[in-house]
């Protein structure tokens, strides 16, 4: 039996941007972006210097990299204070009174931050929190909602060179603690509560509950987002303090001096620590450090978003991931961009709250994930056709593989044929986007993730290291260091050697599988560790979700295998219907010769189980660990469940039997 992963599904749609848009792209053909990757491998040293030239360096690098195995170290010898790139600059510029923070509450409140108001709030916080006696090299813990105080919280942290570790909102009190005694944070920032889908998040009444088993948490600073008589809080004596006492009526002496002279430090000083689930055990604190980060950063916004003055970009990511850390904060801050940020859930007060936001704030380029497009897809387009979306001109996509169905519905529905689509792969160990077809330059493929973005060698390999042959899937591995790599795992130089080094020889393993076609585009399959093996074919989970996908009554499915004596592993799918869809024996019937035709008969379900909602990761993966367990009847749950969005969903699944 071989050992390589089939390709079955076969997409030959292309879609090119149009004249117009290339026409002012800043990067308008192939050849250019050609020229500009062959620069980025063959002389890195003269292409970030380059492409760096916007920000803000105290002393100049010497060396552009130092690499020994797995450590690798950028910019040494340079020093700077990130936020002056992100901010400082563009004082001086007419940025200073350009909005960059548009904000919109879940209520419907609005507000808008200039560059000159974002970095005075920045740099009153940043002095508060020397206050407090934060120093360099602290760790700071931030667990807020979607408020641009949450922007404000991360960049006083780099303002001071504190290490923030943004705890996601939606995480409960024990992920919370768990992360804390991980980081050994001092300080930890939240708020009296947050808006979701109507209800308030009880913010700092969860962070009590995890402070209360933590050592190391001196102060806790209250952020008021929904006031006393909504949300009444505790305020605990010596511990606590709200934001604004703690910041005073006007910016103190210190912070008068922070803002003409920031403290400059280290290009590898410890940035952020942020946490991200592994399949299974404790999360694992993905380390990032200043300049190669920012580089990253910042060079991939400037690209991939092809920001122009004028546009109003959306990423709709939370804070709390890693896209929010690159796509909303220090990317397009450090480029001088307006960003939209919006507060609350998509499907409130209805499932037309985002195109709303887009009519009602003119954004022009939106960046979301394939679980939201999906979950649009099954609400119905009528949702989206109500609003005025004229002013888009770029959609983007992340985390996870988006199926094809759910590209051409984006493009078209969304897109109105008019808007390319950038599918960016990555993930929060390599900081910054990966792989992507930048927009004026390449044309795309519905479901793949497109080509390799500057300095990045990526390639897909046979097990033994040697490259696969084109459409032969196989794992995705990077066989150089890049700027914004991970430096480490905080505390545990050991695990990230094992994780991401150690699996083959002198490249980085991503995890992923996937394939590289003729044309040298990238195709995802999903986690090597899904691979299912179906009567003797190995195949990714991606190719039967998305053959299941671009069924007309299916809105999402996730493929596992169970144990099976005969087969060795059989197929159980988990498919969830668009609305007004009936789950009838019937159309069990109809979706196994769908797999039939697009994939063969080989593939066909061994069971097919429709249910109304997949469990996921509070970033909206699927997780199809928990799946494989409630597949094979498990009746608990083995590993950690604190990353899964809804247990409410296990349980049902589990109650669920055909
Ligand atoms: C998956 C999110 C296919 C992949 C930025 C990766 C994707 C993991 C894509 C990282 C994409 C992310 N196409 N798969 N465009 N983007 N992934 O750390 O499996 O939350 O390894 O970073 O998500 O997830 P993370």
């Amino acid at each position: 039996m071989s050992d390589r992963i089939e390709s079955r599904l076969k997409e030959d749609r292309r879609f090119q941007p149009s004249r117009e848009f290339s026409a002012h792209a800043r990067v308008g053909s192939h050849a250019e972006y050609a020229e500009l990757y062959r620069q980025s491998i063959e002389e890195p040293e003269q292409f970030w210097r380059a492409q760096t030239q916007d920000l803000v360096f105290r002393t100049p690098p010497k060396t552009f990299v130092e690499w020994k195995l797995p450590n690798a170290k950028f910019f040494l010898g340079a020093t700077l204070n990130l936020t002056e790139s992100c901010l400082d600059r563009h004082l001086v510029t007419q940025h200073r009174t350009r909005a960059a923070i548009v904000w919109e509450g879940e209520p419907g409140d609005v507000r808008t931050l200039t560059y000159f108001e974002l970095h005075r709030e920045v740099v009153r916080l940043a002095a508060a929190l020397t206050d407090l006696g934060v120093i360099a090299g602290d760790r700071i813990a931030i667990y807020m909602g979607m408020v641009p105080e949450a922007a404000i919280a991360m960049l006083a942290c780099a303002r001071i060179g504190a290490t923030h570790s943004v705890v996601f909102g939606g995480f409960s009190a024990e992920a919370l603690r768990d992360r804390i005694n991980d980081s050994g944070a001092k300080v930890l920032l939240t708020q009296d509560g947050a808006w979701r889908r109507g209800s308030v998040v009880p913010l700092k009444k969860m962070a009590d509950d995890a402070v209360a088993q933590t050592k190391t948490i001196e102060k806790v600073v209250v952020y008021r987002r929904m006031g006393s008589e909504r949300t009444p809080v505790e305020m605990r004596e010596g511990r606590d303090v709200w934001w604004d006492d703690l910041l005073g009526r006007h910016p103190s002496e210190k912070a008068l001096a922070l803002a003409k002279s920031p403290p400059a430090f280290d290009a590898e000083h410890p940035l952020f620590i942020l946490y991200t689930s592994g399949s299974t055990g404790k999360p694992k604190g993905v380390l990032h450090t200043t300049a190669g980060y920012l580089a990253g950063a910042h060079v991939t916004t400037k690209f991939v978003f092809d920001l122009k003055d004028g546009d109003l970009y959306w990423c709709t990511a939370d804070i709390g991931w890693v896209t929010g850390h690159s796509y909303i904060v220090y990317g397009p801050l450090s480029c001088g961009a307006s960003c939209m940020m919006y507060e609350g859930a998509p499907n409130f007060p209805d499932p037309g709250r985002f195109w709303k936001v887009i009519e009602r704030h003119g954004v022009t380029i939106l960046y979301t994930a394939p679980t939201a497009i999906r979950a649009f897809i099954r609400w119905g387009d009528d949702w989206v056709n109500k609003a005025d979306l004229s002013s888009l001109r770029l959609l983007g996509s992340v985390g996870e593989p988006i199926n094809p169905e759910a590209w051409t519905w984006y493009h078209k529905v969304v897109g109105k044929d008019r808007c390319p689509i950038v599918d960016t792969w990555w993930q929060t160990e390599t900081g910054s986007i990966m792989l992507t077809t930048l927009p004026g330059a390449a044309y795309s493929k519905p479901g793949s993730t497109g080509l390799p973005l500057f300095g990045v060698d990526i390639a897909v390999v046979r097990d033994e290291g040697q490259d696969c042959a084109a459409n032969e899937g196989g794992k995705l591995v990077i066989r150089r260091p890049w700027p914004s790599m991970a430096r480490t795992l905080w505390n545990d130089d050991e695990r990230y050697l094992k994780s991401y080094w150690d699996v083959m020889p002198n490249v980085y393993f991503t995890g992923d599988g996937a394939r590289k076609d003729e044309d040298g585009y990238f195709w995802v399959v999903g986690r090597i560790d899904d691979v299912l093996n179906v009567a003797g074919h190995r195949i990714g989970t991606a190719e039967i979700e998305s053959a299941l996908a671009s069924h007309p009554s299916v809105a999402e499915a996730a493929a596992v295998g169970k144990p099976d004596d005969l087969k060795g592993q059989a197929l159980v799918v988990f498919v969830t219907l668009k609305q007004g869809q009936a789950a009838t024996k019937e159309l069990k019937g109809k979706l196994t010769e769908h797999i039939d035709k697009e994939i063969g008969k080989f593939a066909r379900p061994d069971q097919i189980r429709f249910t109304d909602a997949l469990p996921k990761t509070r970033s909206g993966k699927i997780m199809r660990r928990l799946l494989k367990e409630v597949a094979s009847g498990a009746l608990e749950t083995k590993g950690d469940t604190s990353t899964l969005e809804d247990l409410g969903v296990l349980a049902k699944l589990r109650a669920d039997e055909e």
